[in-house]
């Protein structure tokens, strides 16, 4: 693994796209090539990846009473501050490789473009912040329809956040086609290919970090 592409010392790599765009799927793909080829990493998910931040994640996604949109903004940060303070850092200062499902961006596109609870300026401020100003080395964006993901959802019970309309998932999935256009960092591949090819572009993404 090439050393040193964070200004931590590590390697991190982000997954990121609307529910049902098959994150999950290339992730286990990609940790599975990872293995076979002795490749040490570390994955963890957001909301989530401490014992405080799994906790918070239960009443991101499973809460049943009212959430006020900021609320969740700041539930949804408070979780990534304690995942990055106490795993990501450390693990990045050792050199190591990081794959995350889900980071900032998620909040950008999901709390700014799909709620609008805040202004994507103000919630760029809140992920400094937040992120305690790690960035990651690559972000894997698994471009998809709405329609598309919720049929690909269909089998699977909904969380608080995938109950949400169509609309809301168009708005999200907009956020994201904005950011990538953005930055250099942000990958955007077509999720709506078979599984096998998605995950041979994302074998070539690793390996030009990595050779
Ligand atoms: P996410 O983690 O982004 O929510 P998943 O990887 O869980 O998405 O995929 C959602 C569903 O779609 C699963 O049933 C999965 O098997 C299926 N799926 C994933 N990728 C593809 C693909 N490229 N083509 C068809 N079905 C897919
Ligand atoms: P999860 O079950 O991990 O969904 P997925 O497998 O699709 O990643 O649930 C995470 C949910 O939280 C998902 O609907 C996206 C949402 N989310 C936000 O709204 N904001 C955020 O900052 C993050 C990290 C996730």
């Amino acid at each position: 693994m090439k050393k040193s592409l964070n200004r931590e010392g590590g390697v991190l790599v982000t997954f990121e796209g609307i529910d049902g765009s098959g994150k999950s799927t290339q992730i286990r793909l990609l940790t599975e090539w990872l293995r076979d080829r002795k490749i040490p990493f570390h994955l963890f998910r957001e909301p989530g990846g401490t014992e405080l931040s799994e906790q918070i994640r239960e009443l991101l996604l499973h809460s049943s009473g009212p959430m006020d949109p900021v609320t969740e903004l700041l539930l949804f940060s408070a979780a990534r501050s304690q995942l990055v303070a106490e795993r990501l850092i450390p693990l990045l200062k050792r050199g190591d490789l990081i794959i995350l499902d889900r980071f900032f961006d998620s909040t950008i596109a999901y709390q700014g473009y799909g709620r609008e609870s805040a202004s994507p300026d103000e919630i760029h401020r809140l992920n400094h912040l937040v992120s305690h100003r790690l960035r990651p080395d690559l972000t894997i964006y698994l471009r998809i329809s709405p329609a598309l993901a919720r049929s690909r959802r269909a089998e699977e019970a909904d969380d608080r956040m995938e109950r949400e309309e169509d609309s809301f998932f168009e708005r999200v999935a907009l956020g994201f086609e904005r950011l990538a256009e953005q930055s250099d960092r942000i990958v955007s591949l077509n999720g709506e290919r078979p599984v096998e090819e998605i995950h041979r572009d994302v074998v070539r993404l690793m390996r030009s970090l990595t050779d």
